[in-house]
Parts: C-alpha cells; structure tokens; sequence
C-alpha cells in the first residue's frame, strides 16, 4: 500500500458533447479512511466528478489516480470503488439478501462464505431480520441501509454516495447521518459523499469541498470553512452570512475599525491582511449569531427597524433593516431585552470576540 492519498483528481475537465462545461479543471486528493463531502449547489458538477471517479463519465482530460495508480481508462467494475446510487438502485425483483450478495456473485463468490458476508452486512445496517424481505415492502430508509449493505459487502476501498439521504424525511435523515458516520469510522472506509445539504456536510464530514460552476473554491474541515470562508461564495453557502459593503477606517487595539452598511462603526477582527489602508473597500462576512442586542446609546452600536420576526427553536431569526441593506440577526430567546415586533426600533451591535471574515468587494 501506497504512503501518499488514496485518491487523487489531477486537472479533470470534462466537456459534455455539445460543448457544455461540466468540470473545470478539478484537482482534489483524498485521504484514506476520510470522509470527504461534495456540495455545491444544482448543476455544479457533483454528481460528474463522482461518476468520474466510479469510471461511469471519461474525463476529457486529467487524470484518475488510485494509491498512485493511474485508473483513467479502467472500467467501473475493474475499479475498487462501489456507487450508492441516489434513488438506491435496487434490484426490485430480488428480495433484501439477493441484491445484497449481487456483488459477491459476480465476483464469483458462492455458498457459505457468500452467506457468511451478507448475514454481516445485514447486521452492519441493523436489518438482520430483513433478509427475505421484498424490496418493495421496506420504508425508504431501509432501502437506503440495504443499497449501502449492497456496496459495502464487496468491502470497496472507497465508497460514492450519491445525494443518499435526500428521500428521508429531517429525523430520519439525521439518524441515518449519524449512521453513516458510525459504519465509516467503524469500517476505516474512505468516503466521498454528494450533498446540497450544508448542514448534513458540516456535520458529518472531515473535509468538504466547496464546487461552484464546475470548479471547486474550498476544500477544509467544517469550522475552517465556517470560520475562514476564502471567498464570498463560500461565506454565503456554508450557514447564513451577511456580506455587507464596508470601508476601512482605522487599526486598533482590538481590530480594524470599519464602516459598515450606513452609519454603523464596528470594530472587526477577522483576516485583516486584505484591508492593509484606509479607505480600502471590501466584504464583511458576519453571522447572525455574531448580532447581539445592546442598549440603545452604547457605544458601535447601531439601530436598526425590524422588519420580521422567524421562530427558530431556542433563538427568534430577525431580519433589520440597517440603511439600504438587510441583516439578519439570531436573538437567543431567553436573552431577549425588550420587546421584539415587527416595526419596532432596537439596538445591535457585534458580539465581543466575534471573528468576521474580511472578503474582496
Ligand atoms: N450527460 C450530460 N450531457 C450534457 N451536459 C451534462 C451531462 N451531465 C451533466 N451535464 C451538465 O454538467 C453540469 C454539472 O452537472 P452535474 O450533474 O454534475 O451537477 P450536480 O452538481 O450533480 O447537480 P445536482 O445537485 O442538480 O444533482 C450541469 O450544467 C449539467 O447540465
Ligand atoms: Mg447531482
């Protein structure tokens, strides 16, 4: 076994016939044993680098590298990688056990050892009473346990899923995450998981890659990709952001000192390399949750008009109305100070030690 990553995408492009882009020049290496998300949003070519990696899509050019070893040309069933297919892709005429030893009959595996192997996946996917069970009588997060049973029996190197929870409904989604990062980390698997979801990325990935328009504008861990979004793009998919216009003014003690969307003067820390002189125009990157209430007249604060109110569970979502921009604003529910309606005039200002990205106008 090789030292370096398992799998490397090195300047893949593809081209559809037609002349439509489906990947830009698409470099990425992947670690053994991670899970790695893709997610961008529709039509960014998620699904095309997955089906490039399974060997289903020819790149028009770059490489496909396995432990070092170029598999461009190699057809999917010569590769060890297995696809969880988005609608599950499974066998209706076959019973639960039957799609499950598929894989193993065709790679010439019979009997008892054949056996042996689906009864574990089965208890794996905790369906172990399922065996004989027809496709058609499973609820659609068993048909997901059984697609992943399916490709994880022929013990894959690395497995490809496919958008594989977007049928389930919010618990059963959030179980079936917490799941799939129990069987990855239990098995040592490597992953690569397709989502539009950023809130199942952030939380079950090791790293994510960040696509947009057939390029990819991030790849980092869940809090790097939070805290330090390397472009507007990526502040603005990855949880709810402001982006609002501001202006250097001065450097203090504390940050950089900026002018914000009207008449409001926060100091900021955040990445200040970008904002090196006075006068210098940018992005502030600042999350809802950064927005707390203060008491009108405090210093950096500013007032802003509510303009509507969302119940969010333990915070009430706010969007204010600040100058000509909008902010949205997460007020703790047992943090409220005064009276919150529509229409009504508060005070905000930025939570201390707040880090607010600094972004290219
Ligand atoms: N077979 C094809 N022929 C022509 N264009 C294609 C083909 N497959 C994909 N594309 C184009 O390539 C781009 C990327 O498509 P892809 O299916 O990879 O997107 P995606 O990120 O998976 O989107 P979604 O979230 O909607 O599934 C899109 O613009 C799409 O129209
Ligand atoms: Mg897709």
């Amino acid at each position: 076994m090789n030292a370096g990553p398992l799998l490397r995408l090195d300047s893949v492009n593809k081209v559809f016939p037609g002349g439509s882009v489906g990947l830009d020049s698409i470099s990425l290496s992947i670690e053994r044993g991670e899970f790695l998300s893709l997610l961008g949003p529709s039509g960014c070519g998620k699904t095309t680098t997955l089906r490039i990696i399974a060997g289903f899509e020819v790149p028009t050019s770059g490489r496909v590298l396995l432990d070092g070893k170029d598999i461009t040309p190699l057809r999917p069933f010569d590769r060890p990688v297995n696809t969880v297919f988005q609608d599950y892709a499974l066998f209706p005429n076959m019973n639960v056990q039957e799609n499950i030893a598929f894989g193993l009959t065709l790679r010439g595996m019979s009997g008892r050892d054949r056996a042996r192997k689906v009864k574990e996946a089965l208890e794996l996917v905790g369906l172990p009473d399922r065996a004989k069970a027809q496709i058609g009588s499973l609820s659609g997060g068993q048909r997901q346990r059984v697609a992943l049973a399916r490709a994880l029996v022929c013990e894959p190197q690395l497995l490809l899923l496919d958008e594989p929870l977007s049928a389930l409904d919010a618990s059963l989604r959030e179980h079936m995450q917490n799941e799939l990062k129990r069987l990855q980390k239990e098995l040592g698997t490597t992953f690569v998981m397709v989502t539009h979801d950023q809130t199942e990325a952030l939380s079950i990935s090791d790293r994510i890659a960040v696509m947009n328009k057939g390029h990819i504008e991030q790849i980092a861990d869940p809090a790097t990709l939070y805290d330090r979004p390397a472009s507007k793009f990526v502040a603005g998919f990855i949880g709810t952001t402001n982006l609002l216009p501001g202006v250097f003014l001065q450097r203090e003690p504390t940050g950089i000192r900026f002018q914000v969307a009207g008449d409001w003067r926060p100091v900021v820390t955040g990445s200040t390399e970008l904002a090196a002189m006075a006068g210098t125009r940018l992005t502030i990157a600042i999350r809802p949750e950064d927005i707390v209430q203060m008491r009108k007249g405090d210093p950096d604060t500013f007032l802003g008009e509510i303009s509507s109110i969302a119940f969010h569970g333990h915070s009430l979502r706010l969007l204010v109305k600040l100058g000509s921009s909008s902010l949205w604003v997460d007020v703790p529910r047992d943090r409220v100070e005064t009276d919150i309606r529509e229409g009504a005039v508060i005070a905000l200002g930025l939570r201390a030690g707040a880090c607010c990205p600094l972004l290219a106008a």
